[in-house]
């Protein structure tokens, strides 16, 4: 039994689902294959994903596949609520609405309670689950797969601390993935969020961006690309020093945090931006996440600092500081191209999800020899998705000549 916001809306949800298949070419070929081949026959597959458009053409190829699908949500403001009530209407079981704080969990233990073979997690939530509370489910459990950055560190830890119950695949390491997904996709539908909530103008702001991951980088090239002049924040020298000869200004965020008008966190840690920062920032300043979850900006210092607070537009929470300076929070810190928009574009979706796809084909095939560790995706999944792609897109590539072949698999030739 499903629970959702409202099954009238099943009508517009399926035109958005019909939307999303028609640019994600790649899954629309994995799934008439699954329909032909059926290699996900008898198995229930629970998945914790952010319920979009592109999420329920996923869902909907797991199921041509043969496969029995238990959607979750992935965070409690990223489901589209017209799309979970298509997706029931497709006899897929679906426990998710937009604002669900409350039953996040709960949800999560109802997909869980279907005794589901195979888990596909965004954020590491579902999979965590298991670890944690439902242990008892896992002898069941062939293998995972984690769609994010976030979700993929969790498991590494838990793999190096020897606690990991089953293989989980690292989709998220995939190159069809993080170069497209992470980059382009984030990198657009970040300032897409930021614009469907505000409407400011980008054009001669200046725009923080902490951290400069595929994520962040992302986010970074298309603030500059609108005309904000971008300054980069980072730990990590080399990360740093790859934002500095892009052509960013790399500076501490306490530096930053003066200058800035548009903050955007997408680093995978917590108190990212915090008390300090906050008390040295301009007046009207704009704060937004794209990292998984809401640590990033610390928004418990934010309430104690505040002096006032009112939604002053839809996902735009305006807090008055003590010394009357105004600072905008989007979407609770929570995932601004989510909340506020629908997430990435179904282009780069198309293959994030064909790997999915592909991944949990691989796992119901090689899971029982595989064991308890994070494992990166099969070269050959990588390939066949960017081929793929190219081939939906129109575009052939060269191939090596035999005498090229050779070449590559010597060395004596030189100069
Ligand atoms: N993560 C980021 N964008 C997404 C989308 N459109 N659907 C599902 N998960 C996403």
């Amino acid at each position: 039994m499903s629970k959702i916001a409202c099954i009238d809306l099943a009508e517009k949800g399926k035109l958005k689902l019909e939307w999303a298949e028609r640019h994600m070419p790649v899954l629309m070929q994995i799934r008439k294959r699954f329909k032909k081949e059926k290699p996900l026959s008898g198995k229930k597959i629970a998945c914790c994903l952010h319920v979009t458009k592109e999420t329920g053409a996923l869902v909907r190829t797991l199921a041509e596949g043969g496969a029995k699908v238990f959607v979750t949500a992935s965070n409690p403001l990223s489901t589209q609520d017209d799309v979970a009530a298509a997706l029931v209407k497709n006899g897929i079981e679906v426990f998710a609405w937009r604002g669900n704080h409350e039953k996040y969990y709960w949800c999560i233990d109802q997909v869980l309670n279907a005794g589901p073979h195979i888990l596909m997690d965004d954020g590491a939530d579902l999979i965590t689950r298991v670890h944690t509370k439902r242990k008892e489910l896992a002898s069941n459990i062939i293998g995972g797969t984690e769609e994010t950055t976030t979700g993929v560190t969790r498991f590494k830890v838990m793999e190096k601390d020897n606690k990991l119950l089953f293989p989980v695949i690292a989709v998220n390491d995939a190159y069809t993935k993080y170069l497209f997904d992470n980059r382009y996709g984030t990198g657009q539908s970040t300032i897409d969020g930021i614009l469907r909530a505000t409407n400011v103008l980008i054009a001669g702001k200046t725009f923080v961006v902490a951290g400069y991951g595929w994520c962040s980088r992302g986010i970074a090239m298309r603030a500059r690309g609108m005309g904000a002049n971008v300054i980069v924040t980072e730990v990590d020298p080399l990360r740093a020093l790859e934002a500095v000869m892009d052509g960013f200004r790399v500076m501490p965020m306490s530096e930053a945090a003066k200058y800035g008008d548009i903050f955007v966190t997408a680093t995978g840690d917590k108190d990212v931006i915090r008390g300090e920062h906050f008390k040295a920032m301009k007046n009207n300043v704009i704060l937004a996440n794209a990292g998984h979850f809401n640590v990033e900006i610390s928004i418990k210092d934010l309430e104690g600092m505040a002096k006032s607070k009112k939604t002053i537009r839809e996902n735009v929470e305006e807090y008055t500081l003590g010394d009357g300076k105004r600072l905008y929070l989007l979407a609770e810190g929570r995932l601004v191209n989510l909340a506020c928009a629908e997430g990435h574009p179904s282009e780069v979706m198309d293959m994030s999800f064909a790997n999915q796809a592909l991944c949990t084909e691989y796992l119901v095939k090689n899971g029982m020899h595989m064991q308890a560790k994070v494992y990166r995706v099969p070269g050959e999944i990588d390939n066949k998705v960017a081929k793929l792609k190219l081939k939906s897109m129109g575009i052939s590539i060269d191939k090596l000549t035999e005498e090229q072949k050779r070449y590559l698999n010597e060395w004596k030739e030189g100069t």
